[in-house]
Formats: structure tokens, C-alpha cells, sequence
């Protein structure tokens, strides 16, 4: 069994799904499986021109590939069924492709309706904090449970290791959210209820000895939708805000801004032990032209793109590992 793993390094919207979509694209995976998160997840994904954003599903189904809502995740049963007829309409098989775990839980309408009145840590309001708090506390439903589920489930035991349809199993993990929002590695309280790290993956059946590459994607600012105070006070953030077309996926927010911090990338980069980074959205610092970052408590001004790419890259080899392969990545151009 071999498993590639697409990690977010910050607060999630740093373009896990393109990276995905990319690696279905040119790899030969049997299984996509999300590990973490909810409806609260917002994939944007750009498929033969089209634009798609997806929630639950994982990025497989474009492909044609089993795309699994794995046992780490929460369902919001009424969401994904409608998420299910939107792919179906425009013609991407998902009735077929898409399974989900059997020990997944469900997001109920009482968890949205609960969360609906959080206004503490500015939540997506999906129903994602209770449904995790209630599988934690024992209380959960399972999605084995749910009638209505009963095409979609899977057996990921049975699936992975007792299953005569495959030769050799070759996993891709989607994860959502990011380090940034971590229940343990966040900004606590200002985090999601799940798990964000690699080790989040492994918590969906595999295992570590199957880890291939181990993709942290991360963005060249940084952007956080939420209730505590992110934004720095620099002019700029509002043209990014704007070329960038930083609002949430899920919610339409407007995202805050700030620069690039080293410190974070760092602490994300070596706990997830990253071997490949993606660095996005340099298109949109191209059209500014100012190359900013934390390191630190220091703003450092880099002359040129060329020059924070190499500081990057440096410093990501000298401090965190020679082994990564560092990709800058516009929004529009693909890896
Ligand atoms: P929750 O996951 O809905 O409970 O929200 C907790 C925090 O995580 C809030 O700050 C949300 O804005 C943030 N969050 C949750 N999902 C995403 C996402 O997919 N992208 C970015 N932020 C997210
Ligand atoms: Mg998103």
C-alpha cells in the first residue's frame, strides 16, 4: 500500500484542491480519501474550465477514481446528497465513485443548529464543533446509521486490506482546513474540531510505513476567515483581499490578510515532515510586486520574487530538511 498525503500549512484556502486535482491527474491512485472536517471545507476546483466547489467530496471523482469521505470525517447527510446531484448534473459520475466510511459521523440538525449561534470563534456555522464533541462524548451517530446513506457506505477495513479488485493499493489523503486551525497546533480557541496534520490521514486505516510524498501547500501571505483579529495594517491587504479573490468558499467571508510567517510554515513544515512544498498564489504578490515576510517579529522586504523564493527555499533545506522540493505556484498556472 502507498499513500501520497496533501497537507494544508496554514488556515486552510491555500489550494489543497488544486494540488490534488493535479495529482490525480498524473498519478495512479486507486482511492481518494478525505481524512478530516466537514461541510465547513470549501474545495475549489477548476476541472476541463469548469469551476466546481466542493465540500464533502473528495477531488477522485473527477478522475474517475474511488473518492471515500473517510471515518475521520463529519457528514452533513441532506449537504452531501446535494452535493452528490450537482457533480451528477454536470455529468461527473459521483452515484458511483463516491463512498463513505461506515464509522464516519453524522453533522445532525441539532449540531447546525447549535453551531448556528456560536459567535465566539467565528465557525462556518455547519454543524462541525458538535458533531465532533458529540463523537468524542460517546453520543454520535454513526454513518452506518443514517438510511439514507445506504448506497454510499464502505467497509474502509474491508476495502483496503481484503479486497480481491486490487493489485496494489495507491491511496491519495485530501485533508481540509489546515495547521493553522488545528485542534492541538491552532490558535486555540480559534481552531476547527478536528485534526489537520498528517497524522490525521493515519487515523483513517493505514499504515505509516505506507506514506509516500507528503505535499504541504501553503500560500505566499497568509489568509484566516474568523473571529479573532489576523489582519495586519497594511493598504495592500485590501488589493490582495481583491486580486486574489480571497472570500470563503464555504461562507463568502471575507478573508484576513497578512503576510507570510516564516515561524508557522517552519513549525507546519517539520511537524507534518513535509517532503514537497507547494508555495500558491504568487501571481497574485507578481501583480503587487511587494515580496514581504515575518521572520519572527521582523518584516523582511526582499527586493524580488527571485529573492523570496530563494530565501524560502534556503531556509526551508537548512532549517527543516534538504529533502524538500519546493514548487512556486501562480493561481492560474498549474505544477
Ligand atoms: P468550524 O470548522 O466551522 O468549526 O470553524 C472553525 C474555524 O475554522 C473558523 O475560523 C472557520 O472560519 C475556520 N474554517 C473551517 N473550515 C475552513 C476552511 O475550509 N477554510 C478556511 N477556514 C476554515
Ligand atoms: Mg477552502
Amino acid at each position: 500500500m502507498i499513500a501520497d498525503v496533501v497537507v494544508d500549512l496554514q488556515y486552510g484556502d491555500c489550494g489543497k484542491g488544486k494540488i490534488a486535482h493535479a495529482l490525480c491527474r498524473d498519478r495512479d491512485y486507486t482511492h481518494v480519501i478525505r481524512y478530516n472536517g466537514g461541510c465547513n471545507a470549501g474545495h475549489t476546483i477548476y476541472h476541463n474550465g469548469e469551476k466546481f466547489v466542493t465540500h464533502h467530496i473528495p477531488c477522485g471523482v473527477f478522475f474517475g477514481i474511488k473518492s471515500i469521505i473517510g471515518p475521520g470525517c463529519v457528514v452533513h447527510v441532506e449537504s452531501f446528497l446535494k452535493e452528490i446531484e450537482e457533480l451528477e448534473d454536470a455529468g461527473i459520475p459521483a452515484k458511483e465513485l463516491v463512498k463513505i466510511a461506515t464509522n464516519a459521523h453524522i453533522i445532525t440538525d441539532f449540531h447546525r443548529a447549535q453551531d448556528g449561534k456560536d459567535e465566539e470563534i467565528g465557525t462556518t456555522k455547519r454543524g462541525n464543533g458538535p458533531a465532533y464533541r458529540d463523537k468524542y462524548g460517546r453520543k454520535g451517530v454513526r454513518a452506518l446509521e443514517d438510511q439514507r446513506l445506504g448506497n454510499y457506505m464502505i467497509n474502509i477495513y474491508h476495502e483496503l486490506y481484503e479486497n480481491e479488485e486490487f493489485e496494489d493499493i495507491e491511496i491519495l489523503f485530501e485533508g481540509a482546513q489546515g495547521f493553522g486551525l488545528d485542534i492541538d497546533w491552532g490558535d486555540y480557541p480559534y481552531v476547527t474540531s478536528s485534526h489537520c496534520t498528517v497524522g490525521s490521514a493515519l487515523l483513517n486505516g493505514v499504515p505509516p510505513k505506507a506514506l509516500r510524498d507528503i505535499w504541504g501547500v501553503a500560500k505566499i501571505y497568509e489568509t484566516y476567515v474568523g473571529a479573532k483579529e489576523f489582519e495586519g495594517p497594511y493598504e495592500d491587504f485590501d488589493l490582495i483581499r481583491e486580486l486574489g479573490q480571497e472570500y470563503g468558499a464555504t461562507t463568502g467571508r471575507p478573508r484576513q490578510i497578512n503576510w507570510l510567517d516564516f515561524d508557522l510554515l517552519r513549525m507546519a513544515a517539520r511537524i507534518n515532515g513535509i517532503n514537497k512544498l507547494v508555495i500558491n498564489k504568487m501571481d497574485i504578490l507578481d501583480e503587487i510586486d511587494k515580496w514581504y515576510a515575518y521572520n519572527g517579529p521582523h518584516l523582511l522586504k526582499f527586493d524580488s520574487r527571485e529573492d523570496m523564493e530563494f530565501w524560502i527555499r534556503t531556509k526551508m533545506e537548512v532549517e527543516v530538511s534538504e529533502d524538500i522540493d519546493t514548487f512556486f505556484s501562480g493561481d492560474k498556472e498549474h505544477i
